[in-house]
């Protein structure tokens, strides 16, 4: 019999998006974390982003997994971090329930809705599945994990770890090995160093669904915090730094702008020119990924890529 559950650890509120937004303000740059592009609209936007000729990613890391997914271990719970329903989670849910196995599947995402979405969809289609949907940021200690020690897979697609920098990415790290028990695996899906053309273009594309996406963190800031900020005062900025190995987006004020932020009593003054940070996406080096694995306590067992060399699926086990 097949069941499913979400646990609420974390509430994405309005208070949290405050609290970020008056740090961000108290720095120059001025930036936002990635995760305030997800309303219903810009989680929409991203699907479209998936979905673009030049955004590559998505569908790569489709094809090594569809390509690899039989060679995974058939663990008897899988993780995944920022889940949804997509095609990738289907195919992991497939290669482990083979021959009727039954799997326990603890999705973990900050929007509870999609979760629940998701969790029903997953029981009506997968019945040896068991759905254990927890809501958590990975900001967030990640334990205690769901699952029996040892035989859990947890799996980061999409190269999200990409938005986190160095330091956080390494604590992160951290924060998984905390969570989990030695033999447990990390599937981790990350996007590769490559020529920076193509990275600018998969970050700018030519119908302008990223810019749309990017300039939709202020339309979130408007209706959460009480705003009037008008997105058109802002261009979409997309730059590769060659020596952070990074894809930056930013908005760029066309002109002088005020933004009243009704909801903080603040006045936020941005100059014509000014850029605000609103991502950064990590592009990786093989050898640099088993390092900072390998740091936090997860040995690699097999790197995967596409023929080109664009994306990477890494399975590492904690040791
Ligand atoms: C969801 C963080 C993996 O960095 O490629 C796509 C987000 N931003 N286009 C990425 C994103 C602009 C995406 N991640």
């Amino acid at each position: 019999m097949s069941h499913w559950s979400v646990e609420e650890r974390t509430a994405i509120d309005p208070g949290r998006l405050a609290a970020d937004i008056r740090q961000a303000l108290s720095q120059r740059p001025v930036s936002i974390p990635p995760k305030w592009f997800y309303d219903e609209k810009g989680s929409q936007l991203f699907e479209a982003i998936t979905e673009l000729p030049e955004y590559y990613p998505t569908r790569t890391e489709e094809a090594i997994l569809l390509a690899h997914v039989a060679e995974l271990p058939l663990v008897d719970t899988l993780v995944e971090l920022g889940a949804g329903y997509s095609r990738k989670t289907r195919l992991l849910l497939e290669a482990l329930t083979r021959g009727g196995r039954e799997l326990l599947f603890v999705p973990l995402d900050v929007s509870p809705r999609p979760l629940r979405d998701a969790a029903e969809r997953i029981t009506a289609d997968f019945p040896t599945v068991t759905v254990r949907g927890v809501v958590a940021d990975f900001d967030d200690e990640l334990a205690p994990l769901p699952g029996e020690p040892g035989s859990r897979m947890v799996a980061f697609l999409g190269s999200t770890i990409g938005n986190l920098t160095p330091v956080p990415r390494a604590a992160f790290l951290e924060r998984l090995h905390r969570a989990t028990d030695p033999g447990d695996w990390f599937l981790l899906g990350a996007d590769l160093v490559k020529d920076p053309d193509r990275l600018v273009r998969a970050y700018d594309d030519s119908a302008g669904v990223t810019a749309a996406f990017n300039k939709n963190m202020l339309q979130v800031l408007a209706r959460e915090l009480d705003a009037d900020v008008d997105p058109d005062d802002f261009e979409h900025v997309a730059r590769y730094d060659p020596d952070l190995d990074r894809i930056e987006m930013w908005l760029r004020a066309r002109h002088d702008v005020v933004v009243r932020l009704h909801a903080l009593d603040l006045v936020w003054r941005i100059a014509q020119g000014e850029e605000i940070l609103t991502e950064t996406s990590a592009k990786f080096r093989l050898e640099g990924l088993r390092t900072e694995l390998a740091a936090a306590g997860f040995a690699v067992a097999t790197s995967w890529t596409d023929d080109a060399g664009d994306f990477s699926l890494t399975l590492a086990r904690r040791t």
